[in-house]
């Protein structure tokens, strides 16, 4: 069989007509090969199971169906996928996605789209490399093959590599989305915590921008100092003695009015309850996987401090195909200039999948674990 390496190295030499029809002979080719294949290798849960490392081990490298696409769906060979909290948590079944089991994992990936609906514009990314993103229940990206809505693509342009492309999904739609509410609210200090996570550190950047301060919170006392040696920036601990004076210390000289918590439980009743009168607590990530007791209910009537939730899909869900078109385009020229990438610890196999997560969830600061089909 010829190989998709092969097809996708064809040389588009000669005139400009000639490369056009060499094009199309590369598409057409790429349809015939990808759309006779029948079964594909994938990374699959059999059950959920709340204790992580028990998730973990459970998981199988199987040899599934190719998913059938409908007229607004591509599919895409994948080359990269990397793992988020959200499928740490969906493993554990503590996720708000619940698939049928036995489910295919990964909600994000990049790669080449090898099949298109009828749809004009999913058709359109016929040979196209896209960033993609799926909660389909019989989708998943930790796959050979996973079939996304055209909408969920986001066409990579060719400075993005494929590790960086399979992370330009939805950690860049949220940090800008949450640096949006920031810039709504006429905010000029924010607190975070989680701050040694990739989606911190590009609201760092972004805020920058926008000069904006961060106020920025760590658990393990070696983050402290890799961010203050990286950015300069003003960093908490939450393990020092003095945490809680020194973050109501810190909220009210750098005159924060906005918090973006990844964590919920303690923490995020710790940090409402240090905010200023009239101050946001928007919540956007529940790390500690713990639900919020200890609240100071007097400052929700008195002081009008208010706990929100952010959601990135819902946010983007508000934005009509021009103004999305307008965000991926800001999300690529900052990946293109560089100007925010995500760290990568380690490029896994499917085989090497458990020892690729483990690794993750002891050293979640060090950056993303990518999962490679093709290794
Ligand atoms: N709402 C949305 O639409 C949306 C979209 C994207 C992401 N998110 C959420 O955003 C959060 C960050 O994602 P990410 O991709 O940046 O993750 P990441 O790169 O894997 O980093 C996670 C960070 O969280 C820290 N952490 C883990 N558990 C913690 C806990 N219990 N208490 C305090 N810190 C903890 C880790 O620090 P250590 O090194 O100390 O473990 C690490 O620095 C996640 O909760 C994710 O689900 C939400």
């Amino acid at each position: 069989m010829i190989s998709f390496l092969s097809i996708n190295n064809l040389k588009l030499s000669g005139r400009k007509g000639k490369s056009i029809i060499y094009k199309k002979i590369k598409l057409v080719y790429l349809r015939k090969i990808f759309t006779s294949l029948i079964k594909m290798k994938s990374i699959v849960l059999p059950a959920y199971n709340g204790n992580v490392l028990r998730a973990m081990l459970g998981l199988k490298v199987m040899e599934v169906d190719i998913p059938k696409i409908s007229d607004e769906e591509v599919l895409v060979k994948i080359a990269a996928a990397p793992c988020n909290p959200s499928d740490i948590a969906f493993m554990q079944g503590k996720y708000n996605v619940v698939k049928k089991l036995p489910a295919l994992m990964g909600f994000e990936g990049s790669g080449v789209v090898v099949d298109a609906g009828n749809n004009t514009v999913a058709k359109s990314m016929m040979g196209k490399r896209v960033a993609c993103f799926t909660q389909s229940q019989t989708s998943g990206t930790w796959t050979e093959f996973a079939k996304i809505h055209y909408k969920n693509c986001i066409p990579a342009r060719d400075a993005i590599d494929d590790e960086q492309a399979s992370t330009l999904y939805i950690n860049p739609i949220t940090a800008i989305g949450l640096i949006e509410y920031a810039k709504q609210k006429k905010a000029k200090a924010i607190v975070q915590n989680a701050a040694g996570g990739q989606l911190a550190s590009f609201i760092r950047m972004l805020a920058k921008k926008e000069d904006i301060t961060v106020v920025n919170i760590v658990r393990k006392p070696e983050q402290q100092q890799k961010i203050i040696d990286q950015d300069n920036s003003i960093v908490l601990c939450s393990a020092t003695d003095n945490f809680e004076e020194e973050l109501v210390e810190t909220i009210k000289a750098e005159k924060v009015d906005l918090c973006f918590d990844a964590v919920g439980g303690e923490e995020a009743a710790q940090l409402f309850n240090a905010l200023e009168p009239n101050s946001d607590l928007l919540i956007y990530g529940g790390l500690s996987n713990k639900d919020i007791a200890g609240l100071n209910t007097m400052d929700i009537i008195f002081k009008n401090k208010k706990i929100l939730g952010f959601n990135a899909l819902d946010w983007i869900g508000q934005k009509n195909e021009s103004d999305f078109l307008e965000l991926t385009n800001k999300i690529q020229s900052l990946f293109e200039e560089k100007f925010i990438q995500t760290s990568i610890s380690g490029i896994y196999s499917f085989d090497e999948v458990v020892k690729g997560l483990k690794y993750y969830i002891q050293n979640m600061s060090e950056g993303k674990i990518l999962i490679k089909p093709t290794l």
